[in-house]
Order: structure tokens, then C-alpha cells, then sequence
């Protein structure tokens, strides 16, 4: 996924293009751009690697211009080289793309045998002379960008310079997300509110298949048909304009400790402490359900696994759980009375989104669990359920999954009350244990010094085993991600009873294995697994609560002691060990822990 930023501006658009720019790095950092009308012309500065790199390319050549466009790229189509990084031009067309334009071949074929001339190897590089062909027959700007669009197969966002045209700037969405922001006497276009923050908190999603004239007086916005059309414009919380760090050295850090604070927001929204019962926004009559298929990618369809253990055991309601990407191609045998669910911290990915359609396509009523609410899932489904946790910025997803938890642990309590398989005094039992749980969070990120130590010897590991029983074996899988997208160490998350089928074989001394395992009613069969792997010269991390540590069996290289807690929130108070231990694993090893190679924040491609 890339980030797009366009100003049509009243002051020097250098500056201002770096730092949306800056906020925009975690949608993708293989190379970034920019390009400026200057005098009737467009020049263009671009750099691979991150917008330092074109930072210092612009302080060599400095850009001087008041109307710009940028990009901050995620390799799709062509090596992440300078000569692909975007912006790219052919005759009078200058623009950037975030998405994945299907039929780029034919086009390239079709424009080369015309005599066009090809200086990358991205699809992005069609699309520019696909619109210069359309100009020089004389079309207007917006005429000719839409009939470059109806040649288009697959996902766009654009911004566009013409030279010629100093005050405008196209821009078209489908399939990627784009909005316009609205300025005093100035004019936006970015990949999502963080973009234009810094500028403006006045904005309007672009819908599917739209595109946009903006200049010095405002936007002139055309449907899919070419019809002008109004799109509401919205005021965004300031929240979502303005990210920092704070005193932290990652955002990843700051997200996890903000999970305590994060899921407040996110249960109260869920969770009546007066009346102290389990809200679910939306008409559904949980009773009459027959099923319900949660879609999702990566940390988010762990978070449905997790979902499905509890919504299955609470409510007697059947779930499947499934990566979006095999779904929606597998033909599944789905049934109308089925809730589809797509489970995802940015609403944009791709997978998710398609099998999302699908779903819809075959008549499911659906829902969204998501973090950026203007998202296009967030627009798409027929119930949203916002996470509410706030701009995520590391790409490792640290308090949007424990905040999808908390949404998941009040929507099974909601559904199981609706199916009357617990009465009002048992509703009031869980909603009192979900609003204590961000207590025990703050507790259980408490543990980090213990395992900041622990860290420094796993960071020396080549292969890492996370084992847990019940929802632990779905946090097993998450702790086994996160370690490998930021750390790049190989690290697998198993069932534990799995282990004795197959991944026992990886066990030696030189392997540590961290063991997920509350003093529930799996402890006893986590403790003989423990054994099977310190009699092999496993070296065990034994996550636990007071109790269990109290009945470990020996051998464990180290025991860490998260709080007491009751089964319903296990998964809330795990988590932060686990995301932790892979932060401080990637911090001792020097690796990028915001902005993990090959990683984006979003893929919102296929
Ligand atoms: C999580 O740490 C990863 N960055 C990745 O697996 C992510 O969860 C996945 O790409 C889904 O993203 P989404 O939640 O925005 O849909």
C-alpha cells in the first residue's frame, strides 16, 4: 500500500508535501516522491528508501512552487529503485497511484505500439500516458481523465499535475482509498485523514469509483458515470490528524502501553457500567442466527479466532474464522442466515474488502470491526462496530488487536444473553470482568523489564516455538507474528497438543518455546507439554499467573507471572507479554520496529 498527499496551496508546498509525507510512511517505504508546478512546468524529485532520502534530494535541488503532489511507495509492480519511484510522467501528465491496475500489460502493449516510450517498469507509468493521449486530442482535464479511467482494470487512488494547469489537481478513487480536504482558500487530496491533518480537518471520502477537480476555490467531485455529485463533508477528531511519538522511541512502544487507555475507550463502548450490560449496536436478532463468518488477514483473523472460541462457548453460535485471501476464492458452502464479519484495523485491505463483497454478495447481512471509521469497509457494511483505539501507526498491530478482542468479548456476551444461554446476573458477571480488564492490561505491560531481560537471549534465537490450549492457541499464533515481522526470527504459534504430531521435532536447547498457559482448565495438559519440552533440552518461557507458577512443573527456563485473571479476559491480559517480548526482541537486535522491511501498515492490495 502507498501514501498519496496533494495541495493546491496558498504558500511553499515543499515542506508541506514532507511532512504528510512523514505521517504517511507507514502505508509503505521503499521509495518517495514529489513533484511541483513551477512556472507552467512540473519537476519532480524522487528517492528510494525513506523520505529521508528524498528529504536530502530536495535540499540539494530545492522544489519551489506553491502546488504539488507525493508518495511514499510500497512495491507492487517494478523493483523499489528510484526509477520507479513515483511521481511518473509522460508528456504533459505528472501523478502518483496507490493500487494495482490489472490490465496494465494490454494497455503498455496498446501504448507502445503507438510510440510511447516506457522509463519504469510499474503499471502506475500507463496511466499517465493513457491521460496524456486523451489531452492531446483535445479533451478537457477532468474529460480526459475520465476517459482514461473507463479503460482501467483494477484499484486506484490518483493525484494528478497537468502542465498547463497550474492551480489543479485531479485525483480518482477505486479500490484505494482518497479524500479531499477542504482548507481556507486552499485545497487536499491524501490517502486518509492523517494525510491532510496538519492542514485541515475538514474532509470528504471519495465512494467508489469517483474523481475529483480540485483547485484554489474548492472541489468539483464526478461519480463513476462522469455525474457531478456533492460528497458530506465531515469534521475529523483531532486525534486522527495528529500522531506523535511522545517520549517513546517507537510507536509501536506507545501503542502497546496506550492498550490500558485504548480498550477503555473500546468497552465503553460496549460495556454498560451502570447498567451493566453488553451493547451491540445494530437490529440483529442474535437469537435467530444461524451462523456467523468472521474474514480478516493476519493480527485481525486472530483476533476472529480468538472471537470464535468465545462467541462459540458463551452463545452456542457457530463460527468460522477465515483468511480472506483463501475464502473468497475456495467457492465456500455458505447459508444466507449467516452474519459475515470482516475483521480490520485500517477497513482498507484489500482480501478482507473482496471477501467481504462476497459475503454480501451471497445475501449475508454484514459487519465491520474496524479502526478507521471513514474506512471503506466502514462505508460498505450494513453494521460498524469501531474499535476505537486510535490512529495505529507501527506496522505490527499491538492495541487494534486487543481492542478488536474487547469488541469480540462484548459481542459474545451480547449474543449469548440474546440466546439466553446465560441469564442477567452472568451478563453482569462478564461486563464487570471486561470494564476491570484494562487494570489487569496495565498490570501485565508492568512485566516488562522482566521480560526485556528475557528478550536479549531470544533475540539470539534462529527458531522460536509459541504453544498455548483453547484462545491461547490463538495468542500463540499472534506472539509467533509479531516476533517474526518485526524481529525477523522464524517463530511458530502451535496448539500445544499439536506439538507431539510434528513440531517436536524443532526442539532443542537451542530452541526457546514460550508456553501460554493461565491456571484455566487446559493448565494441567500445558504443564505435561511443558515437560515433553524441557526433556528434550527445550528452553521454556512459561507465561502464567500466580497459581500456575505455584504448580509449574521444573525445568522452565524462566517464569513470567502475569495477574490473575478470569478466563473471559485471558486473551486481553496475554497479550501484552507476548508484544512485548517481540518489541524488545527487535529493539536488542537494532531492527526497524516501526516500519519492519517488505511490511506495510496496510496491504491494500491483493
Ligand atoms: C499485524 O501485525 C500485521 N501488520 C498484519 O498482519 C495486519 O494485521 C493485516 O495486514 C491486516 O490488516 P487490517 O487489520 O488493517 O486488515
Amino acid at each position: 500500500m502507498c501514501g498519496i498527499i496533494a495541495i493546491v496551496g496558498g504558500e511553499p508546498v515543499t515542506e508541506r508535501l514532507l511532512e504528510s509525507l512523514r505521517r504517511l510512511e507507514y502505508r509503505g517505504y521503499d521509495s518517495a516522491g514529489v513533484a511541483v508546478a513551477i512556472g507552467g512546468k512540473v519537476e519532480r524529485r524522487r528517492a528510494q528508501g525513506k523520505i529521508k532520502a528524498l528529504e536530502a534530494a530536495l535540499a540539494a535541488h530545492p522544489l519551489d512552487g506553491q502546488v504539488g503532489i507525493g508518495h511514499t511507495r510500497w512495491a507492487t509492480h517494478g523493483a523499489p529503485t528510484t526509477r520507479n519511484a513515483h511521481p511518473h510522467t509522460a508528456g504533459r501528465v505528472t501523478l502518483v497511484h496507490n493500487g494495482i491496475i490489472e490490465n496494465y500489460a494490454e494497455l503498455k502493449a496498446e501504448l507502445a505500439a503507438n510510440g510511447h516510450v516506457f522509463h519504469s517498469d510499474t503499471d502506475t507509468e500507463i496511466i499517465a500516458h493513457l491521460l496524456d493521449a486523451e489531452l492531446a486530442t483535445g479533451l478537457a482535464p477532468v474529460e480526459a481523465l475520465k476517459a482514461t479511467l473507463d479503460r482501467l482494470t483494477g484499484a486506484y487512488a490518483l493525484a494528478i499535475l497537468i502542465e498547463g494547469e497550474e492551480r489543479l489537481v485531479l485525483g480518482a478513487r477505486r479500490g484505494s482509498p482518497l479524500v479531499v480536504g477542504y482548507g481556507a482558500g486552499e485545497m487536499f487530496l491524501g490517502s486518509d485523514a492523517l494525510a491532510v491533518g496538519p492542514f485541515t480537518n475538514r474532509i470528504s471520502y471519495l465512494e467508489e469509483g469517483d474523481f475529483v477537480a480540485i483547485d484554489g476555490d474548492g472541489a468539483r467531485i464526478f461519480d463513476a458515470a462522469g455525474k457531478a455529485v456533492q460528497r458530506a463533508v465531515a469534521t475529523i477528531p483531532a486525534s486522527a490528524a495528529m500522531v506523535e511519538k511522545g517520549n517513546y522511541r517507537h510507536f509501536m512502544e506507545k501503542e502497546i502501553h496506550d492498550q490500558p487507555e485504548g480498550c477503555q475507550r473500546t468497552i465503553a463502548a460496549y460495556a454498560d457500567p451502570v447498567t451493566l450490560k453488553a451493547r451491540m449496536a445494530g437490529d440483529l436478532d442474535w437469537a435467530a442466527l444461524d451462523r456467523v463468518q468472521i474474514v480478516a488477514c493476519g493480527t485481525s483473523y486472530i483476533a476472529g479466532l480468538i472471537g470464535k472460541y468465545m462467541i462459540e462457548q458463551m452463545a452456542d453460535l457457530p463460527v468460522d474464522v477465515e483468511i480472506a485471501s483463501e475464502f473468497r476464492y475456495r467457492q465456500p458452502a455458505l447459508r444466507p442466515n449467516t452474519l459475515a464479519i470482516a475483521m480490520s484495523q485500517s477497513g482498507e485491505t484489500a482480501d478482507t474488502l473482496a471477501a467481504l463483497r462476497y459475503c454480501q454478495a451471497k445475501g449475508m447481512r454484514s459487519a465491520a470491526v474496524v479502526n478507521a471509521q471513514g474506512s471503506t469497509m466502514a462505508r460498505e457494511v450494513d453494521i460498524v462496530w469501531p474499535i476505537h483505539c486510535g490512529p495505529e501507526i507501527g506496522v505490527a498491530s499491538t492495541k487494534a488487536f486487543t481492542a478488536q478482542v474487547c469488541v469480540l468479548t462484548a459481542l459474545a456476551v451480547a449474543a449469548a444473553r440474546a440466546r439466553s444461554r446465560i441469564d442477567e446476573a452472568e451478563e453482569a458477571r462478564m461486563v464487570k470482568l471486561l470494564l476491570e480488564a484494562p487494570r489487569l492490561i496495565g498490570e501485565s505491560i508492568g512485566l516488562e523489564d522482566a521480560i526485556r531481560t528475557i528478550a536479549a537471549d531470544v533475540a539470539k534465537a534462529r527458531d522460536v516455538l509459541y504453544l498455548g490450549r483453547g484462545v491461547m492457541s490463538a495468542l500463540a499464533l499472534e506472539g509467533a507474528l509479531k516476533l517474526k515481522e518485526i524481529s525477523y526470527i522464524h517463530a511458530e504459534g502451535y496448539a500445544a497438543g499439536e506439538l507431539k504430531h510434528g513440531p517436536i521435532a524443532l526442539v532443542d536447547e537451542d530452541t526457546p518455546i514460550v508456553i501460554l498457559a493461565p491456571s484455566d482448565s487446559y493448565f494441567e495438559k500445558s504443564a505435561s507439554n511443558m515437560s515433553e519440552v524441557i526433556a528434550r533440552g527445550g528452553q521454556v518461557i512459561f507465561i502464567t499467573d500466580p497459581k500456575g507458577a505455584s504448580h509449574a512443573p521444573a525445568g522452565a527456563k524462566v517464569v513470567v507471572t502475569a495477574p490473575a485473571c478470569d478466563p473471559l479476559v485471558a486473551p486481553l491480559v496475554y497479550a501484552a507479554p507476548i508484544q512485548l517480548l517481540a518489541y524488545h526482541v527487535a529493539v536488542h537486535k537494532g531492527a526497524d520496529v516501526d516500519q519492519p522491511r517488505n511490511l506495510a501498515k496496510s496491504v491494500t492490495v491483493e
